[in-house]
Parts: C-alpha cells; structure tokens; sequence
C-alpha cells in the first residue's frame, strides 16, 4: 500500500524520489505525486501529480524542465482509501506552509474537518490527508516540531508522514505511527522511505523510525527527537541483499524469479536454525521455554502467510500435541480470543506490516499471551511488537503475489513443530534430527519440480479459459489446495475455490458440470483413496481434472485428464513442491490471459489498513 519516499541532499532530488516510486510500484497503487524543491526564489517548492502509473508522472515531470537542479522532495505513490482515484486526492497534499505524504488513514478525519469547516478552512481534496496537512498547519507558528507533536495529540489513526515547510525547505520532516517509515544518511544525503527496497540503490544501512519520534532530514545528517524533545539515536540495520535481488534479473516477472528462488530461500532460512543437526533457535534468542508451558497455540496471520500457518497447525498438533487454532487476523482481534499466559500466539507475515496481523499482535500482547513472529522485512513493526521473531530469509518479495516468503514460512512452521515436540519430550533427538535432515533434503525435490514448468505451463492452455476453478485435497493438502486457490485468483482474476475434498458433496458438487477443471491434490497417504473417491465423484459428473499424486501411485488414467507426478519423497514435505505446482498453474494462467502478473488489479503488496 501507499509507498514514501523523501530525499534532500547533492544529487537530483526529482531523479532521485522518481527511481524510488518506481522500485515502491510493488506496494500497489493507483497514482501518484512528487513535491520538489529548488532554489528558484519565486517558486521554491513545486508539485507534480497523476493518477496510474509511476512512468505517468515522470512523463509530467519531463514537461516541467529545470534548470536548477532540485536538492529535495517527497514522492508518493497512493492506493486510495478515503476518496476516488483522481488528480486531486493524489499525495502531496499542500495547506497553508505544509506539503505533505501519508500512509495510513486518520480515523477522525471528518470530526477535524467539520472544525475547519467552522473556521472557514475547506479542503480541496477527499483525502483524509488534506486534513492532517490543515491540522500540521494549525499549529505551524515556525516551529516545525512543535507542529507535529501537536498535530500527533490530535489526530487519531495511522500514518507515517513526510513533510516539507515552505518557508524552509532545506528540511524533511517525518514520523510516524503504526505505519512503517525507515530512514538513512549516507554520502548522497538523507532519505526516508516506506522500505528499504526504494533506497537500496544507495545504502544497505537504515533505521526505523521509533513511533511518534519526528525524524529531521537535512542534506548532511537526520535528527531524531522523541516525543520530550530529546535527541535519540537510533539503532542501525543492515540488510544483507543488494539491489540485483529486487531486480529482475533476466526473468519476464519478478513472480517467475520468486519461484525460482525458492529452493535457496528455504535453504537460507532453515540452515542457520540448525545446530547439530537439531532445530536450534538461540541464535535468535528464541528460548526454549517459549514451546513449554502453553496449553495453546494460536497462529494469525492474513491471506498467503495464514495458508503457511494452516500447514503448522497440522504439524505442530501431529508432533507437539498442542492444540493450534489459525485465526484469520482481522476476525481474531474481534472475536473475544481465548488467549492468556499460557498460550503462544504465532505471527506470520512476509511484510511484517500488516495491519490486521499487528493489531492482533498487540491484542495477544495485552491479553497476557506469548507472542512470537515468523516475519521476513528485517525490523518491521510486527517483528518489533513481538516478544520474539524468528526472520524468514527469503530476501525481498516484489511481486504482490507471495511465493517464496509462502514456504519460506512453511519451512520455519516445520522447525517450530519440531521444536515445541522435542521441548515437550514427544520426539527424540534422533527423530527431530531425521526430520530435520528430510526438510533440507525436500529442497532437491522442489527443484526438480520447479524444471517441470513446461509441463505446467501446457496444462494451463485449457485453465486459461476457464470460469470457475476448482482445488480439491484434504489434510496437508487442503491446505495447499487454499492456497493453490488464492493465488490463481489473485493474478488470473478466474473465480476459484478452494474445497476440502470430503465436504464438496456437502452442497459444493452441485457447480460441478461439464469441463469444469478440477485440480485436486492426493499426495497423502492416509486420505490418498479417499481423495481418489472424490475425484471420481467429480469426474463422473464431466470434471476436467488435474490430478497431483506422489510417484509410485497407480493412477487409473481414466480418472483425469492430467496426472502430475511429484518426485519420491516423504508425504510429509510434498508441500514444498506443491506449492510450486500451485504457484505454476497460478503464474503461466495469468500469462497466458496477458495480465499484469507482478501488480495485479486492487492488490496491495504490503496492507497497511485494515
Ligand atoms: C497473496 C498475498 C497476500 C498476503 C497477505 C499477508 O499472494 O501475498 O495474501 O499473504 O496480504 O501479507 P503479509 O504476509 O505481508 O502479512
């Protein structure tokens, strides 16, 4: 969602602020809008807006020639909340001395707004961000701080913000409040930006900004105040990729890369985690005891990341014998947990900006319970909010469907089943030691998978043209099957869903008509002949089925119309490589249907509302 960027320092500030809206087009967006300025003493500061796309706006921009090179701006690319996609809600939005940009949403928006209203003051705009710009500038009297340190008392809600006084535009400001907002000094100058992935082109090394202090940027340093006044200095992070990694690298799609990159993403996650052979978590400082005491688990997570968590449940009940429910994040925080001391509440999520997932995780926090994070942005806010984290090394995600941070996430669910069942005296060091060493072996298997893409790719000439799709499976599979379901929908916008295999019949197998496709996963051993009956059920009534099997079953061909054979493994990893499969059928449908596959319609990478 909503992507910031701010710089001021020696080099093209207009330059500078365009290149990192292009690399933020990940967040998804539907316009955008740059402040600039100059020392031109007639017009120092300069706005330039435009709904769709980043390459929209510097085409604008290229009509505004300078001869004055601009030493700052702010950039801003908008995925609209409070008002329609149009030119006038677009960010910056100026009032009074104030230009600013906003992530977030302020909640009484309209209550302030009715008090302008009473002193004459209207916005131009639906924005609720035209409003925290009249709300800064109320209390503007030259004192940029102490502006924003009232103007935060007052207004409730999200944001992060970047500012910029026209009466001294040799200064940034920002600060923020559960949104995300990074910042970082080097030799071009000072920048603020949503995520790193804008700035990486200049530093590898940032902070984040801690809520509520207000961030100072002039071209040779940033001071940050906290909320008395003082100078704070914060704690700097060093990513460990570089920029080839949010490139793409060769591959039509960032999505195609993330598949690809799949196999040493798990590999890169799981590997520091392993100590003698053993899931090993101190590290992190993860202790232990974190998996003893509990009587519950309770994982919350939101779309992709919420299937990851599907998978550890299944895990952790098998091995631990602790009871896991998954909670959708947004209905979790509403919905009066049974949470207390003993519980530990899991959360995942690649962003680790969520703000449902947050919300949920400040809830647990409250209610007494244990909470532990399975994020990958290095020193997001759920990471920072929990009492423990455990990263995901799957490097950045660009494109909006996930795909590498999915099993990634899974990867970690295995070690942490394996974990809690080892703390808890129900899986010896030579067992938890075996599945360990199967887990990073599994990684082989998803490899060969992920070369079966021509294959893949055939199958979805006839998925392309479909209406309605179908996923079937049941147990580890049904969680795939979830999944397998929300990607397809996400890029290829073909309505899908997704069934365990037993309840179809339940009222569901009344869709089921001629050529329907039904892509349905039987990779367990304990299910295989059921799922098999269900797939017959659907195949009777004129199905067009994809089947998905372990090597080594013997499948009547004339029960589908494709048979998709996984390398020999243990059923237990096939997850691994049926999310490959999934991912597959997902990326080369939505090719073929000629979609914009990386930034699909509506979809926000990082959903910062709720
Ligand atoms: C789907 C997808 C989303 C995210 C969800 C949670 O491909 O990417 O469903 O999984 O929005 O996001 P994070 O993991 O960032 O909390």
């Amino acid at each position: 969602m909503c992507g910031i960027i701010g710089y001021i320092g020696s080099d093209d500030a207009r330059k500078i602020v365009t290149d990192g809206l292009l690399a933020l087009e990940y967040r998804g967006y539907d316009s955008a809008g740059i402040t600039y300025c100059t020392n031109d003493p007639s017009h120092p500061v300069k706005t330039v807006k435009t709904t769709g796309k980043v390459m929209n706006l510097i085409e604008k921009l290229n009509d505004h020639h300078e001869d004055l090179v601009p030493f700052s701006g702010i950039g801003h690319t908008r995925w609209a909340t409070h008002g329609g996609v149009t030119e006038t809600n677009s960010h910056p939005h100026s009032f009074g001395n104030v230009t600013l940009i906003h992530n977030g949403i302020i909640e009484n928006y309209r209550e302030l707004s009715d008090k302008f209203a009473g002193e004459g003051k209207f916005p131009v705009s639906q924005t609720d961000t035209e409003i925290a710009a009249m709300t800064i500038d109320s209390f503007y009297n030259g004192d940029a701080y102490e502006a924003i340190q009232k103007a935060s008392e007052v207004l409730d809600g999200s944001y992060a913000f970047c500012i910029i006084f026209s009466d001294r535009p040799d200064k940034i400001y920002a600060t923020r409040k559960n949104s995300p907002l990074i910042a970082a000094h080097c030799s071009k100058g000072s920048f603020v930006a949503s995520d790193i992935v804008a700035i990486i082109d200049y530093t590898k090394d940032y902070f984040i900004l801690p809520e509520n202090y207000i961030a100072e940027l002039t071209a040779d340093n940033i001071t940050v105040y906290d909320t008395s006044g003082n100078i704070f200095n914060p704690k700097t992070i060093h990513v460990d990729w570089d920029i080839a990694a949010a490139k793409k690298g060769g591959y039509e799609h960032f999505m195609l890369k993330e598949i690809h990159e799949q196999p040493d993403a798990v590999i890169n996650t799981v590997s520091p985690r392993i100590v003698d052979g053993l899931p090993d978590f101190s590290s992190d400082n993860v202790p232990d005891e974190l998996f003893r005491d509990i009587n519950r688990i309770v994982i919350t997570a939101c779309g992709t990341a919420m299937h990851a968590g599907m998978l550890g449940k299944y895990m952790i009940e098998k091995y631990a014998r602790i009871p896991v429910s998954v909670d959708i994040a947004s209905e979790f925080r509403y919905s009066d947990p049974i949470v207390d001391k003993h519980t530990l509440v899991i959360a995942i999520s690649q962003s680790g900006e969520t703000a449902d997932t947050l919300a949920a995780v400040k809830l647990a926090k409250t209610l007494g319970a244990k909470t532990l994070a399975v994020v990958n942005v290095k020193g997001s806010i759920i990471a920072l909010e929990s009492d423990h984290v455990l990263y995901t090394h799957a490097g950045p995600e660009i494109s909006v469907a996930s795909t590498k941070a999915y099993t990634v996430q899974l990867s970690l669910m295995y070690l942490i089943a394996y974990k809690t069942a080892m703390v808890n005296n129900l899986m010896s060091d030579e067992e938890a030691a075996a599945k360990t060493k199967s887990l990073t072996d599994s990684v082989r298997n998803m490899k060969k998978v992920i070369d079966m893409d021509e294959e893949l790719s055939y199958i979805t000439q006839k998925l392309k043209k479909a209406d309605n799709i179908f996923y079937l499976g049941r147990g580890l599979d049904y969680a795939i099957a979830c999944e397998g379901s929300l990607k397809l929908k996400e890029i290829s916008y073909i309505h899908s869903e997704a069934y365990a295999a037993g309840e179809l019949k339940h009222g569901t197998i009344s869709l089921i008509t001629d050529n329907i496709p039904v892509i349905a996963f039987a990779t367990q051993d304990n299910v295989y002949s059921k799922v098999i009956s269900n797939v017959v059920e659907v195949r009777s009534r004129g199905a067009y089925v994809i089947l998905i099997t372990k090597s080594g079953e013997h499948v009547d061909t004339t029960l589908c119309d494709h048979h998709i054979t996984l390398p020999q493994m243990d059923e237990e990893f096939t997850p691994f490589c049926t999310a490959v499969i999934l991912q597959y059928l997902a990326y080369f449908t939505a090719v073929r249907r000629d979609l914009n596959v990386d930034q699909p319609r509506n979809l926000a990478k990082s959903v910062t509302v709720e």
